[in-house]
């Protein structure tokens, strides 16, 4: 007879490899999803007096910091043991995926180890149900509802039998996108989210109202627009005195209540169609992700919101909100279990999603999932 336990899908002690954006990260988990070791070495020094990421900045950083990263990494927890690479494939830009996916291509060919490329939307979608305090990472619920959040993606998928489907998107601006624009434009640097909403939490989040923008299109109803929210913010502060700030670090008390108004309408519209995708979808968690989801008011609101309707809410510690490895080591270590491996001679980087009922003519992402259940 065979043993049942060598039949269950195999499970890897497994290394993972970020570079999609501006943030180089190498995480190692052991084949639980416990992580062993979670690095990041960050840019944003780098790129904050564009107040942007420069791509080519981002690229070069990332071929110096990626060596060095390992051999902490090696020095931590020992590479050696390590039975599967797991890597960012897409989306992202393209010279930076480039270095991480032909540094991983190489290594797995060099040392005869499975590869496993990654989507980073699927590393976020994961990133929830994995723990820092040294515990397995959590089984992916059988049905979650999770919000993606970040300075690229606003959207809410639906995770089922680890298959991720998109409800819904952005028409124009990202939401952590319009932080880093406000912020800009106040002089509040770069990253915007954090220093807005540090100083949200001294503002009157009642002393401005934003016009909730409106959707013709009845099959995304659903759908989120921010660029509106943006304009009108920044035109608010033009309004309140000369900009940038004399002043960023304290900012006068008008400026504290547009930026607490303002991230409570970012909240307020994201949270928007939570009930209806509840109702329709009946998931059994719901979780948030991504660098908007260590936003503290978008936090509490959920947990407060899952309190009410007596449905469980998973927020990802802070550390695994922004882009990091341990998200990609795991989804990899899930893509790797259903026997989704890679050719490392074959391994292609992408920019753009190419969401799997795939994209339009133009290689533009497109949503089916938006006709599917709302039909
Ligand atoms: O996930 P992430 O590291 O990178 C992308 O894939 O985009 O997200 C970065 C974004 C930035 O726009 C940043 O301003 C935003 O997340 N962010 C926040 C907060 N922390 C980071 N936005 C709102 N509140 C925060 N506390
Ligand atoms: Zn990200």
């Amino acid at each position: 007879m065979s043993d049942p336990s060598s039949s269950g899908p195999r499970a890897f002690r497994t290394l993972g490899i970020e570079t999609s954006c501006d943030e180089t990260a190498v995480a190692v988990l052991d084949a639980d999803g416990s992580v062993r070791v979670n690095l990041v070495s960050s840019q944003v020094a780098a790129h904050a007096p564009y107040l942007g990421v420069v791509p080519e900045i981002a690229a070069r950083h990332h071929l110096e910091a990626l060596p060095r990263l390992l051999a902490a990494a090696d020095g931590a927890v020992g590479l050696d043991s390590v039975e599967l690479l797991a890597v960012t494939r897409g989306p992202g830009l393209i010279g930076s995926l480039l270095v991480g996916t032909s540094f991983a291509a190489a290594w797995a060919w060099a040392r005869g180890l499975p590869l496993v490329g990654v989507d980073h939307l699927e590393g976020h979608l994961v990133s929830p149900f994995v723990a820092l305090d040294g515990s397995p990472a959590r089984p992916a619920p059988d049905r979650a509802l999770v919000l993606v959040v970040s300075g690229g993606h606003s959207s809410y998928f639906l995770l089922e039998g680890g298959d991720p489907r998109p409800l819904n998107r952005t028409r124009d601006d990202a939401a952590g996108e319009i932080f880093d624009k406000l912020s800009a434009a106040l002089g509040l640097g770069y990253p915007g989210g954090p220093v807005v909403d540090r100083l949200a939490e001294g503002g009157d989040p009642t002393a401005f109202r934003f016009t909730a923008p409106r959707i013709k299109d009845p099959r995304g109803a659903l759908d989120f627009s921010f660029s509106g929210l943006k304009s009108a913010a920044i035109r608010l502060a033009v309004g309140l005195g000369p900009l940038p700030l004399a002043d960023p670090a304290t900012p006068p008390q008008a400026v504290l209540d547009l930026l607490a108004s303002f991230r409570r309408t970012v909240s307020d519209w994201l949270l928007a169609p939570l009930d209806e995708l509840v109702e329709r979808l009946r998931p059994t968690v719901v979780a948030t992700s991504g660098g908007v989801a260590a936003n503290s008011e978008l936090r509490r609101r959920l947990q407060a919101w899952g309190r009410s309707a007596g449905i469980e809410v998973v927020l990802p510690p802070l550390a695994l909100t922004t882009d990091n490895a341990a998200m990609i080591a795991r989804a990899g270590q899930l893509r790797a279990a259903r026997g989704t491996l890679d050719d490392p001679l074959r391994l292609r980087a992408y920019p753009r999603a190419p969401w799997k009922a795939g994209a339009d003519a133009r290689g533009r992402p497109v949503f089916p999932a938006l006709y599917w259940p709302m039909a």
